[in-house]
């Protein structure tokens, strides 16, 4: 590792480091994306996960507190365990030696604790396991004195991404590591993505926990029974996202509106839509956001509208109204 400008000193160990990372929501060109179209994502900044690398008991080695999953034995207070007990496939074990083997040069680990908290919502394709593993890998860099850039980040998390989902576009890593929007085409690094008037988000989570590796895999196996047919949908979304990025450079909100609604008619006709997600996206179009779809891997998990500044809440009410379990608003700018 080269020594940058950014270089900390070595914290220490009687302080604890914490480093964060936002959740992302994907505006157009999911599944396309895994197949190399172009997709757009979005930080979402209102939600974040969080990792805090403190001192352990001496001799204690490296552990981990996943403080908002249950422990095994039910008992309160998260699910903390030794680093080298856990499943070599263990998420968390993977971002903290990854970050380890990059960041700390020869210097032993020591006795900390890796704890980790997240707000971002589980399974509902809104990245939090890439959030998780960015707020890892930036508090383990920094605890040993080296705050690591974006582009140190993401080929990290991106690792740690197949573990989760199998085979990642990367879009997930990118987005959450560099925390700005991005245009993103799998295998040619990021187009940064300016917002020409901001975006007002809604996000409704329609409460059902969708496996991303599972959704990916059916529309694989469908894609491979029926290439042409599955060829032709990613190029008509891959199409779309190229219209929306220049409708959101323009700052034209009706026209990305209308290009979200396509998007969602493509993703149905994908098959990774549910009952659940069409409910809320044909709601939100009723009570007049300027265009709606669901977001991320599908079957469950969440859905986006776009919205008018000052009509936010009646459309988050009307979603709650038909079953959302939860709203966030975002605004992209
Ligand atoms: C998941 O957030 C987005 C998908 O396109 C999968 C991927 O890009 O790896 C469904």
């Amino acid at each position: 590792m080269n020594t940058r400008a950014d270089q900390l000193p070595s914290q220490s160990l009687s302080q604890p480091t914490v480093a964060t990372a936002p959740g992302k929501v994907i505006l157009f060109g999911e599944h396309a994306v895994v197949y190399s179209r172009p997709a757009i994502a979005v930080p979402v900044t209102d939600v974040k996960a969080t990792a805090t690398i403190s001192p352990g008991e001496p001799g204690s080695g490296v552990w981990i507190l996943a403080a908002d999953l249950p422990a095994p034995d039910g008992e309160p207070g998260g699910h903390r365990y030794r680093l080298r007990d856990a499943p070599a496939d263990d998420p968390l074990r993977a971002s903290v030696e990854l970050a380890l083997d990059a960041f700390r040069h020869g210097e032993p680990a020591g006795d900390i604790l890796v704890t980790i908290t997240s707000t971002i919502p589980i399974a509902r394709g809104m990245g939090s396991g890439a959030a998780v593993a960015t707020a890892v890998v930036r508090a383990i860099g920094r605890h040993f004195g080296h705050d690591p850039q974006p582009d140190e980040i993401s080929p990290l998390v991106y690792e740690v991404e197949k573990l989760h989902h199998g085979t990642p576009s990367g879009i997930d890593n990118t987005v959450v590591a560099y925390a700005r929007p991005v245009f993103f085409v799998r295998g040619r690094g990021i187009t940064r993505l300016s917002v020409g008037a901001p975006l007002n988000l809604v996000i409704g989570d329609t409460g059902v926990v969708s496996s991303t590796r599972q959704v990916v895999g059916d529309v694989r196996r469908r894609w491979s029974a029926e290439a042409e047919r599955y060829e032709g949908l990613f190029d008509e979304i891959g199409a779309l996202a190229r219209l929306a990025k220049s409708a959101i450079e323009r700052g034209g909100p009706k026209a990305v509106g209308r290009l979200m609604d396509e998007n969602h008619e493509l993703l149905m006709t994908l098959g990774v839509s549910s009952p659940e997600l069409d409910k809320l996206v044909e709601t939100a179009r009723m009570t007049g956001a300027l265009g709606a779809k669901m977001s991320g891997a599908g079957w469950g998990g969440n859905m986006l509208a776009l919205v008018e500044a000052g009509r936010t809440p009646t459309v988050a009410d009307a979603l709650q109204a038909a079953g959302a379990v939860s709203t966030i608003f975002s605004q992209i700018s």
